[in-house]
């Protein structure tokens, strides 16, 4: 039977008791995390969010009533304990805030009994993610996740308090929207009123700042919902939180320069890093070159190392292949691994080819100066002693290469560096390297499509100094667009946006639209930057993501309260669910799909 707690008042919190309290009376109120039975002692640990705090029952203090409740106690019961601090009778636990003192108990409620939990309640669990995201209520109870939300509240606090300071002005911008193209799938919400019609979640609040800046904000922020149909990796969730700002009358320096700021002071105020300005700057195409991404972790070199040059004549026909074609061929040196045994060197070329590569050519420096190698005998000696060189290759080095088009090398590349540096454990996650990475294309090609596509989004601003390339050379147009990179991860992005007509219009055309369609889906916009538009630019950071690197976790769920699994559904409440037919025909809605 549950008691109610009429009368009490809870004083403290676990770990609010302190040796400061010893002969004081206190209420604390919590679960049981465990319990330990001596016969005429029974020991309670209780947890709240806090911590832990021992309890002691004997009957002298609790009364026979109250000892023998104790006795039914099990873990996750939920009790509410008066009783008195003292001073710790057997050893201190050094690795409890509580460790020095216990309460005895003079009175208990049990204010809610518990079955069995599924998996024990405690730090660093090893329960498998669907049982623990099937029960995630009690997951949440686990001191790390605990520890995860607190933090991820202070650091919203954080930025608000930050962004208020440096007067920007947080505004709510709706959830539901338009559906506008470009970017990722939408999410689409029915309207009962208009038949046949839907909203779009929106995918950022893109849009709706820019026209807050046409209406003379000035400096936006907000921490907001934003949603994404598209496939879920470890940092993706299909809901996630965004920080996003706007600003008027600024340029890339400005942006960077609040936003460096911002990280500087949230990352000493909630985890007492301290963020050295300025922070690191490298333009997308050195990016490219040196990392194979265009979110370098920069934490440990490896370098990639452009061979083109020197194979270009040498016999091999997979490397000069590639250079007729166009491509480049590329190698990292892997320092201090020729001794790697055949059958991993045969998983890296396997690993390579699931990124997108035909092949992985390796060449391994014996210790004696000799070679080892899936391509040396194709090759002319002195063009293998020429390419050892260039690589810097010592004895003991295993070189990895790659021979493609550029895509694909720096795609492959990229991904073994970092394959490298986690099985070497060249990662130190007490480490935060910031990097800004600028000049972005302002175009990709898209050979699904056929078509320019836009890098960022379709209202991004070239750099001045190119723009003279946009018809002859559209691809080679750099945009005024920037990422905020943390340890390989892309933390956030921004841009400077276009506020000219004529630039805009010169856009569309490139992107394949006709003026019509541009006015159909950006109408409201364009037709804004009519009545007088300020220069502006912004950026938003992936919140979870930031979150995720704060605590050193791998998975965004772990910073999130209710995460949606891969395929994008709630293992809790089982969403998304089958609805009434009654609900589908108010939407004007029928299925094709029959369960
Ligand atoms: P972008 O699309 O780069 O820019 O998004 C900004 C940041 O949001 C985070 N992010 C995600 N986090 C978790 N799950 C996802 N599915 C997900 N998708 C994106 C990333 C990313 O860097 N409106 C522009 C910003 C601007 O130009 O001001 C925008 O949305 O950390
Ligand atoms: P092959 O001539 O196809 O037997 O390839 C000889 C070596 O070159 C093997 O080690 C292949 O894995 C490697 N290789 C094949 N294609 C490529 C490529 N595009 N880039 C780098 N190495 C490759």
């Amino acid at each position: 039977m549950a008691e109610s707690m009429r009368g009490l008042h809870r004083s403290h919190r676990c770990t609010e008791v302190s040796n400061q309290n010893i002969g004081e009376t206190v209420t604390v109120m919590g679960w049981v995390q465990k319990r330990r039975n001596l016969g005429s002692l029974i020991f309670i640990d209780l947890r709240d969010r806090s911590g832990i705090l021992q309890l002691v029952f004997n009957e002298e203090a609790v009364g026979k009533e109250g000892y023998e409740k104790a006795e039914r106690l099990r873990s996750e019961f939920v009790i509410a304990v008066t009783g008195n601090v003292m001073k710790r009778s057997a050893a201190v636990n050094e690795s409890l805030k509580t460790g020095d003192i216990e309460v005895v108990a003079t009175d208990l409620r049990i204010l809610s009994e518990s079955e069995t939990p599924p998996f024990q309640i405690e730090e660093n669990s090893q329960t498998k993610d669907e049982i623990r995201l099937k029960y995630r209520y009690l997951d949440l109870r686990r001191p790390d996740l605990q520890r995860n939300m607190a933090l991820r509240s202070q650091v919203a606090y954080l930025m608000r308090e930050f962004m208020r300071k440096e007067e920007f002005i947080e505004i709510e911008t709706p959830m539901l929207c338009k559906s506008t193209p470009e970017g990722a799938r939408d999410y689409l919400v029915p309207s009962r009123i208009h038949a046949g019609h839907f909203y779009a979640l929106p995918q950022s609040p893109q849009l709706y700042k820019q026209l807050l800046m046409c209406s003379g904000y000035d400096r936006y922020f907000q921490i907001t919902k934003c949603f994404r149909d598209e496939d879920l990796r470890a940092e993706r969730q299909p809901e996630f939180t965004q920080a996003d700002m706007e600003l008027s009358f600024v340029d890339v320096e400005d942006v960077l320069d609040v936003n460096e700021r911002l990280l500087q002071y949230v990352f000493k105020e909630a985890i007492g890093v301290e963020i050295s300005l300025p922070l690191p700057r490298m333009p997308w195409q050195e990016a490219m070159d040196r990392y194979g991404s265009d979110k370098p972790d920069t934490r440990f070199g490896m370098e990639l190392c452009d061979v083109s040059e020197i194979v270009k004549d040498c016999g091999f026909s997979v490397f000069t292949g590639a250079l007729e074609n166009g491509g480049s061929v590329r190698g990292i040196n892997v320092k201090g691994q020729a001794g790697m045994p055949r059958k991993k060197i045969d998983k890296l070329v396997e690993f390579a080819k699931g990124c997108g590569a035909k092949g992985l050519a390796w060449l391994a420096v014996n210790e004696d100066g000799t070679y080892k190698s899936s391509f040396a005998k194709f090759m002319m000696e002195e063009a293998l002693g020429a390419l050892t060189e260039k690589m810097e290759g010592k004895p003991g080095d295993l070189l990895l290469f790659a021979a493609d088009k550029n895509k694909i090398v720096w795609n492959v590349l990229g991904a073994l560096r970092l394959e490298m540096a986690k099985e070497l454990e060249l990662l130190d996650p007490n480490q935060y390297h910031f990097l800004w990475v600028t000049e972005f294309p302002l175009l990709e090609w898209s050979d699904e499509e056929n078509r320019f596509m836009a890098m960022h989004h379709p209202f991004t601003m070239p750099m001045e100094e190119d723009w003279d390339k946009i018809d002859s050379d559209p691809g080679a147009v750099r945009a005024k667009a920037y990422d905020i990179v943390l340890n390989g991860t892309e933390l956030g992005g921004g841009s400077v946006r276009i506020h000219q007509n004529d630039i805009q219009e010169k856009m569309f055309e490139v992107l394949g639209f006709t003026k019509e369609s541009a006015y159909e889906k950006f109408g409201f916009l364009l037709e804004a930057f009519r009545y007088g538009v300020p220069p502006h630019a912004g950026l938003a950071y992936g919140l979870d993501r930031l979150i995720m690197h704060m605590v050193h976790s791998d998975s965004i769920r772990d910073v999130i309260a209710f995460p949606k699994v891969k395929d994008a559904s709630c293992l809790m409440t089982q969403a998304p669910g089958i609805v009434e037919e009654k609900q589908l025909e108010e939407l004007y809605i029928r299925t094709t799909e029959v369960e």
